[in-house]
């Protein structure tokens, strides 16, 4: 027999045919006359890369961020590179970073010419571990080391105040790769706004997009950013002069025009993440999927509160909720949950047309092309887990309470 609807498992959840991870359109149709008329300025215009567009966006995001200065560029990639360089690492440096990011976190050093060098992560966050830094810094020496590069994942900032002691301690330069995290702050400070310098995406699936592909550096250095501006524009600030080696990695004026659209809406949007992400906690915990937390209020008004305890998913307590720092705010770029039988599961929501991804699947020191840093199996456990237990559920500013009961009433039909 069906059990009846008002069973907690089902939530009083209608079945739907699919629920998309990541659902552009519907932001679309919100601001379609907005963004049709910038694209149309632009075409009038006919200033198609850098110009007044790029500067006036590159303005206003400085200053949602709380930094001094902006510059845009080619991509996200191209952001994490040109900090770095422009922060002063150069070939034979070291830069330390998390094992368990997007490729470009790594591989930005390595295009820098320094070496990637790893810690582990903090079980609960899902972001690097000072504490694992701090044993590094202490068991192997800096001497090689320039920079660390925390990466705020998922939306939710790295603990800053650790690394800013480290920095100073060690004589490192901080850089941050904000892609993921525009509007996330610690404590009072907006991601891009407490470092040398932060890279930020604009890849189409993040919070704040383009329509194309587009990322920017935020920096409090005006040297530096002249430094990234000549960067950007292979090396060069008086036309046909080159003064060093640099790189096509201009931001074109229709992303500008685009980005600067949408950046009035992004506080707003980022709210709507939240109020889905203390929504899931509240429907995960009604599903009673997920064990109680000491001390956390009630699901409705706050997600999970932090917890750094090594985290299980067992049979008996098959999900863990996202963990929040108190001093973060997080901005739910994704909603990653760890789940027992995690493959398993994803195939179940897969076949039921719900959108869920593995956010990521190897981390970066048993990649393929990193081989030469001589890394193994074993060395980061915690990065190691994160990977195989983590999946991320549909998260966008449109999701529909419906929806999200229709996911969650899945997953514990799953588990049943
Ligand atoms: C953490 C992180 N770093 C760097 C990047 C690179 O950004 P992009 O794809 O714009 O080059 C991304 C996004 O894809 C990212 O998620």
């Amino acid at each position: 027999m069906t059990a009846p609807s008002t069973k907690p498992h089902t939530l009083g959840a209608k079945p739907l045919a699919s629920v998309p991870l990541l659902d552009l359109q519907r932001q679309f149709e919100q601001i379609r006359a907005e963004v049709l008329a910038a694209v149309g300025r632009v075409c009038a215009s006919q200033q198609y890369i850098l110009g007044s567009e790029v500067e006036s966006f590159e303005r206003d995001l400085a200053d949602f961020c709380g930094a001094k200065e902006g510059v845009g560029c080619a991509s996200g990639t191209d952001a994490l590179w040109l900090a770095l360089v422009t922060a002063g690492v150069q070939p034979g440096d070291q830069v330390l970073t998390t094992p368990f990011s997007f490729f470009a976190s790594a591989s930005a050093i390595a295009r820098a010419g320094a070496r990637p060098v790893f810690a582990d992560i903090n079980a609960a966050t899902f972001n690097l571990d000072p504490t694992q830094v701090e044993a590094h810094l202490r068991r192997s020496g800096y001497r090689k080391l320039r920079a660390l590069l925390p990466v705020h994942l998922y939306g939710q900032c790295a603990d800053m105040d650790r690394f800013q002691v480290l920095a100073s301690e060690f004589h490192l330069a901080v850089v941050e790769d904000a892609a993921q995290a525009i509007g996330a702050a610690w404590r009072d400070r907006r991601a891009g706004s407490a470092s040398v310098a932060a890279a930020f995406s604009f890849y189409p699936t993040k919070n704040l997009s383009a329509y194309g592909e587009a990322g920017l550096v935020t920096t409090n250095d005006p040297e530096l950013a002249a430094h990234m501006r000549r960067l950007r524009n292979h090396g060069s600030s008086r036309r046909y002069v080159h003064e060093e080696l640099g790189w096509n990695s201009r931001l074109d004026a229709m992303q500008a025009a685009i980005l600067h659209v949408k950046l009035k809406y992004v506080e707003a949007w980022n709210e709507a993440r939240r109020h889905h992400a203390a929504r899931y906690d509240k429907l995960f915990a009604e599903a009673t999927l997920t064990p109680a937390k000491p001390g956390s209020e009630p699901a409705s008004v706050s997600h999970a509160t932090f917890n750094n305890q090594q985290s299980t998913v067992s049979e008996s307590s098959p999900v863990q909720l996202p963990q929040t720092s108190p001093h973060a705010h997080h901005v739910f770029h994704q909603y990653v949950i760890r789940a027992h039988r995690r493959d398993e599961l994803r195939k179940f929501l897969v076949a039921r047309q719900i959108g869920c991804e593995v956010y990521y699947p190897i981390p970066l020191h048993l990649q393929p092309c990193f081989v030469y840093l001589g890394y193994r199996e074993g060395d980061f456990p915690e990065a190691e887990r994160a990977a195989n237990e983590v999946l991320a559920l549909p998260m966008f500013p449109e999701l529909t309470e419906g929806e999200q009961r229709w996911v969650v009433a899945s997953i514990a039909e799953f588990y049943g």
